[in-house]
């Protein structure tokens, strides 16, 4: 079965509750834009183009709620609110923007005609993500040989999108083509993405799939047990710098030592064409507790000072490949042309 973290029924929002997840999938409700930006700075819903549906969405709800005198106060409000969930994934102001974007060309129609047009447009960026990580997949699966073992970090599967995935996309689709992957997940401390998420995603799909301590990589890559590396992104500068997961870089530049493939798989929406490289993107700072605890036990002596950020900017130049939507883009002699 489908592993859909965000759906809407009617004027509810439903998103699967990632924070307790493997143990237990539980729904929460949601039913305006200050809803759902606090189900995204909580981790309700994660990974870059999950958060920018569910921002859509949030805009949508809130326009069902707004009186028609302040419906687009209301929708302004609701994006700044929403835009300020969390600063990484460049999705989240991608979908926000789209979503104003069709208010105003709506603009002359009668409200309860923009509140639809508002919901479709929701729908859409739902529907298109899916159709999007179809298409990674497909390309994606082209790269990978058989009996490939892929190493992956943090959680770029079907839960951090529409659906399907994005890494985790290129990954099924090589097995839906007749490949043998298996896949070893990096468990991604210190919020345990790959361990809670990815392996509860594909051992849920019948995937041979094997958990390792982050700091266990460049071994594993040393020992010649890793064929490639797919991991998603947060947001990718115009020259190919890619944001993504914290620790995503160490695997590149051990994957780089090793030569080994080291590939992103992102959708358009990803793409951040306003920067030119990777020095501008915002890196999220969280909360020190992540670190100094594991699984609420705290395991730091108190009083030490943590430095916990969520994301890093791989170079350009030590990705192979970006897989998109719209293609396998590889390094010319200038670098990454999108
Ligand atoms: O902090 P998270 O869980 O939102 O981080 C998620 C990631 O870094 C993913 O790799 C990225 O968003 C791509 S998801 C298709």
């Amino acid at each position: 079965m489908d592993i859909r973290p965000v759906f809407r029924d009617g004027l509810k929002l439903f998103m699967l509750d990632q924070r307790l997840l493997p143990h237990r999938e539980v729904f929460l409700e949601y039913h305006d834009a200050a809803g759902v930006a606090g189900g995204i700075s909580d981790m309700v819903v994660r990974g870059a183009p999950a958060i920018g549906i569910a921002a859509a969405y949030g805009i949508a709800l809130e326009a069902f709620k707004a009186p028609d005198s302040e419906l687009f106060q209301d929708i302004g409000r609701a994006a700044a609110i929403l835009m300020a969930s969390r600063p990484t994934a460049v999705n989240l102001a991608w979908a926000v923007n789209r979503m104003v974007r069709t208010a105003g060309e709506a603009g002359q129609m009668r409200p309860q005609a923009i509140r639809a047009r508002l919901l479709a447009e929701a729908d859409a960026i739902l529907a298109e993500d899916i159709e999007m990580n179809r298409r990674i997949g497909s390309f994606g699966a082209a790269l990978l040989p058989d009996r490939c073992r892929v190493m992956t970090h943090c959680n770029a599967g079907a839960l951090a999108t529409g659906g399907f995935g994005t890494a985790l996309g290129v990954i099924r689709a090589a097995r839906n083509a007749g490949k043998d992957i298996s896949v070893i997940s990096c468990e991604t401390r210190p919020y345990l993405q790959g361990a809670r998420l990815t392996c509860w995603e594909l051992v849920r799909d019948g995937f041979d799939v094997t958990l390792i301590t982050d700091n266990s990589a460049a071994w594993q890559m040393a020992s010649g047990n890793v064929d490639c590396v797919i991991v998603g992104a947060d947001r990718i500068a115009a020259n190919g710098d890619t944001a993504n997961k914290i620790g995503t870089l160490s695997h590149a530049i051990a994957a780089g030592r090793y030569g080994i493939p080291f590939y992103v798989a992102a959708p358009s929406s990803t793409l951040d064409a306003s920067l030119p490289d990777g020095s501008g993107i915002p890196i999220e700072q969280r909360d020190p507790s992540e670190v100094v605890s594991f699984g609420g036990v705290r395991v730091a002596a108190e009083g030490v000072s943590v430095a916990n950020p969520s994301f890093d900017v791989t170079p350009a130049g030590l990705i192979s490949a970006i897989i998109t939507d719209r293609g396998v883009f590889k390094p010319g002699p200038d670098g990454y042309r999108f």
